[in-house]
């Protein structure tokens, strides 16, 4: 998919790199990014809202890969950016990112972070919960600021995917509820909090759903209550975002619905159940973030060491894994894999892929087809673009890996793969533990 072939040598190219070369250059493990993608799953977005007729904000749900570059091509393609992190923000303000096309998230924003935001003037903020409410008015007065917010709703919707998460069921750490007048109170709450201007809601029900039912549930509840607030308070929201949660397609069988027709489900949800009730249609924002980056990422390993169990498995250890992977360790993720150095050569025996963390649990992929593989082969692992660089971690003390972009025969490094030093940056050692000279 995208720009991945097999070419005349038998390599992996992604992007028109060789991932030989890639290797090569730049060392494994390695995150590649097939840029051309990622702006593909851009504009199908964009386009496919542009058809829907309706006004729109396509922001990318930063979390799933927040990086500089990345942030330069969201701007580029006209996307606005959720952040949820001082990190996040400061990652975006970087990168130049249009602070008016910036949308705060997060059920516990600190005050830092929202002093950091209101300094920065960001586009909006999605408030979770009344402590925010009072916290972001208070702020905000003290800076004699006005901010744009949404209040985030938990529609009660069950979209079907991994417990960790799903999020639009009534049982979630986030948001006003709609079932037991939370929400209604906290509209009302906000109605009298003279620095914040409410657009309207936020709904986000999951993520990796590839079923639209779930969505045209969130659209159906969150129209009557557009309708029920409009009676009683006279109030219209003018913004209404459904939050993001599209599926990608990680191995055979999974079948996610192609981009245009997940917005368009939800653009002819909004448009029959908001003009039903008369109701001037509202802008819709959606919050993508998988489904942006997460099939334009491929990581590049080396194979090391092997262990033959016979009778009972082979395992192969690769120079990566948890660390720049957790989500098989974490959900049970799983994902597809090729040698990426003899991309042709026949499948002759199922490997289980191990990582080299001191854990058991360290494994990314189990019962693979592979070709006969060595130490010293590239395993690339494909649909690695959505939370993995973004959930990487140092444990172990194994350092992030790089991360590079490729576009038309073209690689740039876009996060340096970090060093010794960097693991050290931040330790110190208190003078009391020094070693006092003899
Ligand atoms: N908006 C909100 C409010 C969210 O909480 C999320 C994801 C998104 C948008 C973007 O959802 P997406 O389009 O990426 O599905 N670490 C997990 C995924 C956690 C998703 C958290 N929220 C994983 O690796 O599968």
């Amino acid at each position: 998919h995208g720009t991945s072939r097999i070419n005349d040598k038998g390599h992996l190219e992604i992007g028109g790199c060789d991932a030989t070369d890639l290797a090569a250059q730049f060392g494994t493990p390695l995150y590649i990014m097939d840029e051309a993608l990622v702006r593909q799953r851009a504009r199908e977005y964009v386009e496919a809202f542009k058809a829907s007729g309706l006004p729109f904000q396509v922001a990318y749900a930063s979390k799933a890969f927040s990086v500089m570059a990345m942030c330069a091509i969201a701007e580029q393609e006209g996307l606005s950016l959720d952040v949820v992190s001082d990190g996040e923000l400061h990652t975006a303000l970087q990168a130049g990112f249009p602070v008016e096309r910036i949308h705060f998230h997060g059920n516990n924003k600190t005050p830092d972070e929202i002093n950091m935001a209101l300094e920065t003037g960001i586009g909006c903020f999605v408030v979770d919960n009344f402590l925010e409410l009072e916290l972001l008015n208070a702020l905000a007065g003290d800076k004699g600021k006005k901010v744009n917010i949404l209040l985030r709703i938990t529609p009660g919707v069950e979209a079907h995917t991994h417990d960790y998460i799903s999020t639009g069921q009534q049982d979630s750490k986030f948001g006003f509820d709609l079932g037991n007048g939370a929400a209604r109170e906290a509209i009302g709450k906000a109605l009298t909090l003279s620095n914040l201007i409410l657009l309207g809601v936020h709904s986000h029900i999951g993520s990796q759903i590839f079923e639209v039912e779930g969505f045209r549930m969130a659209v159906d509840k969150v129209a009557q209550f557009a309708v029920s607030i409009r009676e009683e308070l006279d109030l219209t929201f003018k913004v209404v975002n459904l939050g993001g949660g599209f599926g990608i397609r990680y191995v055979e069988g999974e079948t996610p619905l192609p981009i245009h027709q997940y917005v368009q489900a939800i653009t002819d949800a909004v448009k029959s159940n908001f003009s039903d009730a008369n109701y001037p249609l509202p802008e819709i924002w959606v919050e993508p973030g998988r489904s942006m980056v997460g099939d334009a990422g491929t990581t590049l390993y080396t194979i090391g060491t092997s262990k033959n169990i016979p009778g009972v498995r082979k395992y192969i250890a690769v120079d990566g894994g948890m660390t720049d992977n957790p989500r098989p360790a974490l959900y049970q993720s799983q994902y597809e894999a090729i040698l990426a150095n003899r991309g042709n050569a026949p499948l002759e025996e199922t490997v289980s892929v191990a990582g080299k963390c001191c854990e058991s649990g360290d494994m990314l992929i189990w019962d693979l087809e592979l070709p006969q593989s060595e130490s010293g082969d590239l395993l690339a692992v494909f649909c690695t673009g959505a939370y993995n660089y973004a959930m990487a971690s140092n444990y172990n003390r194994i350092r992030r890996p790089a991360v590079v972009f490729v576009k038309d025969g073209e690689a740039d490094l876009v996060v340096k793969r970090e060093s010794l030093d960097n693991i050290v940056c931040n330790d110190v050692i208190p003078a009391r533990l020094h070693k006092s000279p003899l």
